[in-house]
């Protein structure tokens, strides 16, 4: 059994993911920006992180001494809609970008060190089938543009973390498209839901190998083109 570190987990699939992690006997700290729990489980407990807020990320990860051998950055915004070039204020696109790109390298800054101290570490990055190169581009630019570029860290880090001057053998990191999943985000007329999404992706984390390092990949495991 692992220990995991899961960002937002008050709701939509940061909550599934912890619903099915402690189902399947694993050991799960959850982020929620209050520090208020979801719900009480004796192999989970809840830290208060505000990933948009440098300080709230470094006193949240001082709490925590344990190794992490897996980090689910779910945390993310989709900022406001409508959010055209004609619609969006700038300062609104920079909190997009201080929410979903800024705050994945605050927390995987910040809980390194206990990441390293696992024999097995691994990062899932949950990312969007909206931030790819290729395919649609129509509409979104900022929820778009950030997810674009989480994936860029996605494939620079794999490279960082892949072993030189690590305590453990390396650690794996990948970007992750959820699905089109019911949430407050996806919105009820998505295609599935919040259970069937983190299942697949508790199944990826539990596949992951250091030799699948800096891919994208969707919740059903399939690997997806930037
Ligand atoms: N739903 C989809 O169809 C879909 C598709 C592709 C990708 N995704 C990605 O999947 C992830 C989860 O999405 P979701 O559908 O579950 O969204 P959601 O229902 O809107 O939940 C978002 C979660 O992120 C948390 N969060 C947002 N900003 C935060 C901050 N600054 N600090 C700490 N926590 C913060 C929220 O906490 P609060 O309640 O405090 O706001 C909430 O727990 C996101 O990264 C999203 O971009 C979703």
């Amino acid at each position: 059994m692992a220990t995991y570190l899961v960002t937002g987990v008050n709701r939509g699939i940061g909550r599934a993911l912890v619903e099915g992690l402690l189902a399947r006997g694993h050991t799960v700290i959850g982020t929620t920006r209050d520090g208020q729990a979801p719900f009480d489980h004796p192999d989970f407990r809840v830290l208060a992180c505000d990933i948009g807020d440098t300080a709230s990320v470094c006193t949240a990860a001082q709490s925590v001494s344990e190794p992490i051998d897996v980090l689910i950055q779910n945390a993310g915004v989709f900022g406001p809609r409508p959010q055209e070039l004609a619609d969006l204020a700038p300062d609104d696109f920079l909190e997009v970008l201080n929410t979903n790109v800024v705050g994945p390298w605050r927390v995987l800054q910040a809980f390194l060190p206990n990441l390293k101290r696992s024999r097995r570490g691994r990062v899932l990055m949950i990312s969007s089938g909206m931030g790819r190169f290729s395919g649609s581009s129509q509409g979104a630019p900022a929820y778009r543009a950030s997810k674009a570029a989480l994936n860029k860290l996605v494939q620079t880090f794999a490279h960082d973390l892949k072993g030189d001057g690590l305590e453990s053998d390396g650690i794996a990191i990948v970007a992750c498209h959820p699905g089109w999943v019911r949430t407050d985000m996806g919105g009820a007329g998505a295609q599935i839901d919040a259970k069937a999404s983190a299942d697949g992706l508790i199944q990826l984390a539990e596949n992951l190998q250091l030799s699948g390092t800096g891919q994208f990949m969707d919740w059903t495991g399939q690997t997806q083109g930037w």
